[in-house]
Order: C-alpha cells, then structure tokens, then sequence
C-alpha cells in the first residue's frame, strides 16, 4: 500500500488568491502514484481550470468515483467527460433516483438530483459500473457499498425527500457511498456527503475492513445541517478516534469547522478548494 495525496479540486470555499474558484459541491483528485481517482465532479465543473492552476492533468484520471446523486457532486461531470473522454464511472446503482429537496411551507421541492441523463453522460464516454456492496478497487483501497445505519443518534436529514405517487416521503440516499484506505497506520476514511451518518461510516469502515485504527477523516461530514444533539454526540465519538487527520469541507458547515478546529486542534485540517494532503 503506497502513498496517498488528496487534492481538493472544488469545495465550498477558497482561500488565498490564485485564480482558483469555489462552487457549492465537492470534487476531490486522490492520486496513489500508479493511479489516479476522481472522487465527484462538483456541480458547476470549476474542477477542470482548478486543476489546471494546481498542475494536475485531469485527462490523466483513470476512474472516477461518485459519492450519490445529488447535483452539488455530480454536476461537473458533463464537462469533465467532455474533456477527459471514455472513463469507468463507479457508482450506486441508485444514482439517478429522483432527489428532491424540501423548500419552505407552499413552495414546490426542487430537484436537487444527477441534473443529466445517463445516457447524456454516456454519450460523452462515461461507462457506468454499478456497485451496491463492497468493492476493493484496488489493494487496500474500498468503496464502502451501502452504509450499515446502525448509530442510535444519527437522523435523516429531513429537508432532503423523494417523490412517490406525488408526495413527499424521507430520502434515505441509499446511494451515499464512501471510499475507505487501509494503511499500515490505520484507515483513512473520504466521505462525499456522509448523508448515512458520520458514524455510521466510519463503524461500517472498521467492520468490513477488519482494521480499528482510524487514522483520517477527510470530505463533507453533513455535520452542518444536524441537530446540535447530534453535533455533539459525534463530536464524543471524534474525540474517541485519536485521529491524526480530521479534514472537513462542504456541507460540514463554518459552524462545525470552526468547533472541530476548536476540539481538535492538532488533528484538524480545513479541506477547502485547492488544499492538498498527503499520507504515506
Ligand atoms: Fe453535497
Ligand atoms: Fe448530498
């Protein structure tokens, strides 16, 4: 198992100047040395020229990785496709299932789903392979499969709904699928949007790969939206981990970010737009 570097293509924020440009959406290039993986697309496809002003030749990706089917990660993908060509996609075989998301009292719910057809994405080289149970990509490296949603304290987020027969019931985004690293120091989590639950992941992590050590969790934590009861009990739960890395972005919140810098200081490491980590 070699080394890992995590590159934030596009997040929600963007720090000192340099051309790079935020979006709301997350798009992150995990480079192994010998392979490269795009892990979501954003939403508005900033990903490409941010790749460029860091350096990093996007046709050089060999498969790319979706987190769900919400827009703010799969919305880049068009464009992405248009540059790089023929590329495996890997995802849920729920991808494309009708997201919505809930707006205020008499307003109608907005779609908030893969916002192509997959045949429109196809058309531009995307080779769709669908995966709902664990997979190992390649030594060491999984993608999670459907997410066990054992935690006691983890709720939906209820604002985020899908339509049958014209009403509005819970999406429980089945499709929400993470990418776990087995290193000799332990495992390194990357979340899209942990709509499962923080936890959730990281327990199903440990149990299907038989390594307890958690070593690094980077990606959007959907802290942001929780309860503060939730909030706080993951925060417990943070501080039983010991990790070395606790990298947040996208829909963590700035409330959270500052509150996991706060509590963790020595282990925390705000992933924004253009920031890079890197594990061996
Ligand atoms: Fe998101
Ligand atoms: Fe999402």
């Amino acid at each position: 198992m070699g080394k890992l570097k995590i590159t934030i293509l596009v997040e929600n924020t963007v720090g000192i100047p340099s051309g790079l440009l935020a979006e709301w959406g997350l798009s992150m290039l995990l480079d192994f040395g010998d392979e490269r993986i795009l892990f979501d697309a954003g939403e508005q496809g900033n990903l490409i020229s941010n790749a460029q002003i860091l350096g990093h030749d996007l046709r050089l990706i060999d498969r790319v990785i979706l987190s769900h089917g919400h827009y703010d990660h799969t919305g880049g993908l068009y464009k992405f496709l248009q540059y790089r060509g023929t590329i495996p996609v890997y995802a849920h075989p729920d991808l494309f299932t009708g997201h919505y998301g809930r707006r205020l009292e008499g307003q109608e719910d907005r779609y908030i789903g893969v916002p192509y057809r997959q045949k429109q994405l196809e058309s531009v080289g995307a080779k769709f392979h669908w995966h709902s149970e664990l997979l190992e990509l390649s030594p060491g490296l999984w993608l999670s499969g459907e997410i066990l949603r054992e935690s006691l304290f983890e709720r939906l987020d209820d604002r985020l709904v899908q339509l049958e027969g014209g009403n509005a019931v819970q999406d429980s985004i089945k499709d929400d699928l993470s990418l776990f690293y087995v290193t000799d120091q332990g495992l390194i989590i990357v979340l899209g949007c942990a709509h499962s639950g923080l936890v959730n992941i990281v327990e199903h992590a440990k149990k299907v790969t038989g390594e307890s050590k958690v070593r690094a969790i980077i990606g959007g934590t959907h802290l942001g939206p929780a309860t503060s009861e939730q909030q706080q009990q993951t925060m417990d739960y943070l501080r039983g981990l010991n990790l070395e890395c606790l990298a947040p972005n996208h829909c963590t919140g700035l409330d959270m970010v500052s509150k996991l810098a706060t509590e963790f200081p020595s282990a925390f490491n705000w992933a924004i737009t253009g920031k890079t980590l890197d594990f061996d």
